[in-house]
């Protein structure tokens, strides 16, 4: 017997048992005049408030594939702020799984964390679903993307006002196009005048089964979409660290062509280690930065997880946990616990009796754990992303315009990506970036007696992997005032001391030191990445300045770019990509 999914804090069904499915398909698709007015739109946007399932979505996207023209598009929005578990998706639907011919499968294998955050996914070639974890008052003004269509399925107006608010109206008549349609369950009167104040004519329609009426309505505004950008056929991305092998990546497999500029080898650079630790960086508020990393954070690992069955990666979702040594630590992380809006299951606060226990080392301190951060070997990480990528062996001293074209070297491209860290300063588009180096050196140790057991990563301003080939990396220092790169005893003792402060028993004189490495992390005046067109500057990205978080941005970073230059809805809200943008340091 299917159970009836419910929402715990609407006390209110999300769709009915006996015939959700094909009320669904009839207030949403049919209501909308979809799958006919599929036709003729080679891009075509649904926003959704209230993913709750997917159910909807389901309908959408198997309509879609059935009846849209081969190469047409469907971008699906859908706004959710208590997002159910894969689990509950999986349980609610299952009864219809064969109605969606394996997209349920793919759905609950894609679904993101449940962490606050915009989750861009390509769930096939022709479809992307937009998942935005947060409500939709704070989110809808952040979202640029023009909406042909609207699935408004909040729980029922009287139980969820919020869900109807005329903000939520009022983004509705900004980004609708002309001839948008919305269909709603609801005949509410409020939500009618609300519609028809922001330029919808509406209508009541005849509800489903026994339901009397239901809305519906057109847009009347005179919003056109506009043609997405001529899509380059050639980019030339300039570096080959993790931030340049990410743009490679990102744009191929959108079906663009990438030479890619790298003079002293892949990796080579801060991208080089052995092993290194995705994590985001936290703040005590939810704003800007955590919007950035929290998505950020969900797109790195889905790379992570897309790569390493096909590539020895090094990588392991083998948690990490933050020690809290002092009272300022706390007040970042208790903020961070209570508003970036991250479910328990992605980040919990341990004492330090639990955290003993999940990490298996005798930790001086409890934390907070995120058991999806983990450990990867940023160096393999680079070398799989680009494999398909054509690498050239030549640095780039500069660019020249000609006509609409860059020319790198010699070679002509539709767009350049400046991904060479700190020496984008070299290039006279960008040399008023205020970007510099800050040294950072890692030990590896041989594992040492009281880590033997550790499970997960530690993190305290330093940092220490969890074992792996019998090692263990222990990072890193951070010197902005230094730039040479030999290897530095001073640095040793000066991790290795760090890791005895927090693991009871760890004895930096008996630890047995195997290798260290060296590197240059590239960061901004205001420690923030630097992604996305240059300024001014027709065909010219970059992303740069990733500090000491690169694993966790570059492939936004990438992401980000690849949206700009074709159009796609962008993976992060409006606030996030003018953040990264160079733009601000010219605003100041
Ligand atoms: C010691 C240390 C430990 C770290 N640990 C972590 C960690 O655990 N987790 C984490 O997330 N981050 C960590 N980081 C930060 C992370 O490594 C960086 O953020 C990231 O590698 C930056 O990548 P990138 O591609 O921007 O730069 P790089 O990897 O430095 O790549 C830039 C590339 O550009 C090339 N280049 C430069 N000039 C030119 C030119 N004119 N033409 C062509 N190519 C050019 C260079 O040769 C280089 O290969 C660490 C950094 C250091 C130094
Ligand atoms: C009726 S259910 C949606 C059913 C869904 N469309 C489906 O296909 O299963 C409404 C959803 O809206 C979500 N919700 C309620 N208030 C919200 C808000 N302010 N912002 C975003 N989502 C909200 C609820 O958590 C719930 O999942």
């Amino acid at each position: 017997m299917m159970e009836t999914p419910r929402s715990e804090q609407f006390d209110d069904i999300y769709f009915a048992v006996e015939n959700g499915l094909a009320e669904s398909r009839y207030v949403f698709l049919e209501q909308n005049y979809l799958p006919e007015g599929f036709q003729g739109k080679p891009r075509f946007t649904i926003c959704e408030t209230g993913f709750g399932t997917g159910l909807n979505f389901l309908c959408a996207w198997t309509s879609f594939e059935e009846h849209a023209e081969s190469g047409a598009q469907l971008t699906y929005i859908s706004f959710e702020k208590f997002p159910l578990s894969k689990a509950d998706i999986a349980k609610y639907l299952a009864h219809w799984a064969h109605e969606f011919g394996g997209r349920l499968d793919r759905l609950v294998e894609l679904y993101p964390l449940r962490i606050g955050g915009w989750h861009k996914i390509r769930v096939s070639p022709s479809v992307t679903l937009l998942l935005i974890f947060d409500d939709v008052n704070r989110a809808l003004p952040q979202l640029d993307e023009p909406v042909d269509c609207w699935f408004l399925d909040g729980h029922a107006p009287a139980k969820n006002p919020d869900m109807w608010s005329e903000a939520v109206f009022a983004e509705m008549g900004r980004l609708s196009v002309e001839g948008a349609r919305f269909a709603t369950f609801t005949a509410a009167g409020f939500v009618r005048r609300g519609l028809e104040a922001v330029g919808f004519e509406v209508s009541k329609v005849r509800g489903y089964g026994h339901k009397r009426d239901m809305s519906v309505g057109v847009f009347k505004g005179a919003r056109i979409r506009e043609d997405g950008p001529m899509l380059p056929e050639k980019v030339a991305v300039i570096g080959g660290g993790i931030a340049g092998t990410s743009v490679a990546y990102v744009l191929q497999r959108r079906g663009i062509s990438v030479d890619l500029f790298e003079p002293t080898g892949l990796a080579s650079g801060a991208s080089g280690n052995e092993r290194g630790l995705f994590n985001p960086r936290f703040t005590a508020q939810r704003g800007n930065e955590s919007d950035f990393y929290s998505s950020a954070f969900q797109q790195t690992i889905r790379i992570f997880e897309t790569l390493s069955p096909h590539h020895d990666i090094g990588y392991e979702r083998s948690g990490s946990l933050h020690l809290v040594q002092d009272d300022a630590k706390m007040k970042r992380m208790n903020g961070f616990l209570s508003t970036w809006d991250w479910h328990e299951d992605h980040a919990q606060l341990l004492d330090q009796g639990m955290a003993r226990e999940i990490c298996g080392a005798p930790i001086k301190f409890g934390g907070v754990y995120l058991p999806d951060a983990g450990l990867v070997s940023p160096y393999r990480v680079v070398q799989a992303l680009a494999e398909d990528t054509v690498v050239i062996d030549e640095k780039v001293l500069s660019l020249e315009r000609k006509n609409s074209s860059w020319i790198v070297n010699g070679r002509s491209y539709d767009a350049v990506v400046l991904c060479c860290a700190v020496h984008v300063i070299g290039f006279e588009e960008l040399n008023w970036l205020p970007v510099s180096t800050v040294r950072g050196q890692i030990t590896l140790i041989e594992t040492e007696t009281s880590c033997q057991s550790l499970k997960v990563n530690l993190c305290y301003g330093g940092y220490a992997s969890k074992p792996f080939d019998g090692r263990m990396v222990v990072g890193s220092t951070f010197q902005p005032w230094l730039h040479d790169a030999e290897v530095r005893e001073d640095d040793h003792a000066d991790v290795l001391d760090k890791l005895s402060h927090v693991v009871d028993g760890f004895d930096p004189a008996t630890a047995k030191i195997v290798g260290a490495r060296v590197g240059f992390r590239c960061a901004s005046k205001d420690r923030v990445a630097v992604i996305g067109r240059v300024p001014q500057t027709e065909g010219l990205y970059v992303s740069v300045a990733h500090g000491s978080h690169g694993l966790t941005s570059a492939v936004m970073g990438a992401e980000i770019i690849a949206a700009q230059m074709t159009g796609e809805v962008q993976p992060v809200p409006r606030n996030v990509y003018r953040y990264v943008d160079a733009h601000r340091f010219l605003d100041r």
